[in-house]
């Protein structure tokens, strides 16, 4: 591993990867190809460990002479995938994104990896294509289902999901019909700095602390197995080591709270370090409004695989990660400050609780 192409270092977990690497890999150079949609800021970016081994690229994945360029200009020979578009409920009013830049983006991406490493002779060594994806492609597990494991069958749910599953399915392909070296990583509900608030908890902090409604979609008891976004870098940075080509891995943080216990957690915690805070008890601003259509019931993953093979497990459980998680939200106004200014945030939260209205 030396020079790593990294498609949306912008956003949430891809700058938190971004960051974890430079510190981790002191050897490596990374190319940090991203869009900058509404999800991608160059503020997620600020303050890098190490950052002349960091180059920032502002494009399109769906942009074939850009990626051919950037294999050949950089010698790229492993490639860390995370540009996407990544939030459900954009996905249910506006898929054709979804479509564009999860499936014909990363296909896009295998065209220019495939050329760049499989049609020289001889094929260059040492090379890894690393996909990014989630455990929505396995589709809504009933209360007492067991958790998914890496042979469960794709079932996705909703126009993100069914995206996501589409370019797991390219990436896979392209391994067994051109020999192409990959890994991939499906991973469950991460959080932590630099998520974007339209997604469940920074949005609960973020409102919390205006004193607007917290939005609870249906009844709140659906599950998801939430992993603090660090130990998901460290679960990627073993698989680039050490995973043999052609796997897949489920990664998961092991906890199973309803999204109403997160929401009654995270007032607590907010009670608790915002003392003064006028909106206290911040419960109180728990509003139960429209469920989202087609609303997956629960996730859960089963990390046996990456456990035994590679040795990862978590290492924040949910109430430390949840408390370092509001701590840095509240530590960074300047970086919420310029989301909240971003027009399409603006419109888009309007549109979002306009169409859900409040249920009771
Ligand atoms: P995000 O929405 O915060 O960031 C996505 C980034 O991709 C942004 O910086 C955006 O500008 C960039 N991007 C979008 N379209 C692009 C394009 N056409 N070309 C180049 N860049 C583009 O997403 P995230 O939460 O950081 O998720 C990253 C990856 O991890 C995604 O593939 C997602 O499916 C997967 N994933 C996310 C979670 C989660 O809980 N957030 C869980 C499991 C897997
Ligand atoms: P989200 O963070 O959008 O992630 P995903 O849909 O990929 O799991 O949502 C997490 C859960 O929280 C999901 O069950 C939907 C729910 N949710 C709310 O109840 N209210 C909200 O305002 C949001 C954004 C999500």
């Amino acid at each position: 591993m030396k020079n790593i192409l990294v498609t949306g270092g912008a956003g949430f977990i891809g700058s938190n990867f971004v960051r974890y690497l430079l510190k981790n890999e002191i050897n490596i150079h990374i190319y940090n190809l991203d869009a900058l949609t509404y999800a991608g800021s160059l503020e997620n970016l600020d303050n890098l460990p190490d950052p002349s081994r960091h180059t920032f690229i502002h494009g399109d994945i769906c942009n074939r002479e850009l990626i051919d360029q950037l294999f050949r200009q950089y010698a790229i020979d492993t490639v860390v995938h995370f540009a996407a578009e990544s939030h459900v409920d954009r996905s249910i009013f506006e898929p054709d994104a979804f479509i564009q830049t999860n499936v014909f983006g990363t296909f896009t991406l295998l065209e220019a990896a495939k050329r760049a490493w499989l049609e020289n002779t001889p094929p260059i060594p040492d090379v890894r294509f690393h996909h990014i994806s989630t455990d929505e492609v396995f589709g809504s597990l009933k209360e007492d289902d067991p958790a998914f494991r890496e042979d469960t069958p794709y079932a996705p749910n909703s126009p993100y999901a069914a995206s996501k599953a589409a370019s797991d399915h390219l990436v896979r392909a392209y391994g067994h019909t051109y020999g192409l070296p990959y890994t991939l990583t499906n991973c469950s509900n991460n959080y932590g700095p630099y998520q974007f608030p339209e997604k469940l908890i920074p949005l609960m902090i973020l409102n919390a602390l205006e004193g607007k409604p917290l939005p609870v979609y249906g009844d709140g008891k659906q599950v998801r197995d939430w992993l603090y976004v660090e130990d998901h870098c460290e679960a990627i940075l073993l698989v680039l080591r050490q995973a043999p080509l052609g796997e897949s891995y489920n990664i998961g943080g092991g906890n199973q709270p309803t999204n109403l216990e997160i929401v009654e957690n995270l007032c607590e915690i907010l009670d608790e370090v915002v003392p003064h805070s006028p909106y206290k008890p911040h419960r109180q601003l728990i509003r139960f409004v429209a469920d989202r259509p087609g609303h997956d019931r629960r996730y859960a993953m089963d990390i046996g695989k990456i456990s035994t093979q590679l040795g990862w497990k978590p290492r924040h459980s949910l109430a430390e990660g949840l408390l370092a998680t509001v701590k840095w939200y509240l530590e960074h106004e300047e970086w919420i400050a310029a989301i909240r200014q971003r027009g399409d945030f603006k419109a888009w939260m309007q549109r979002n609780y306009a169409q859900r209205g409040e249920e009771k």
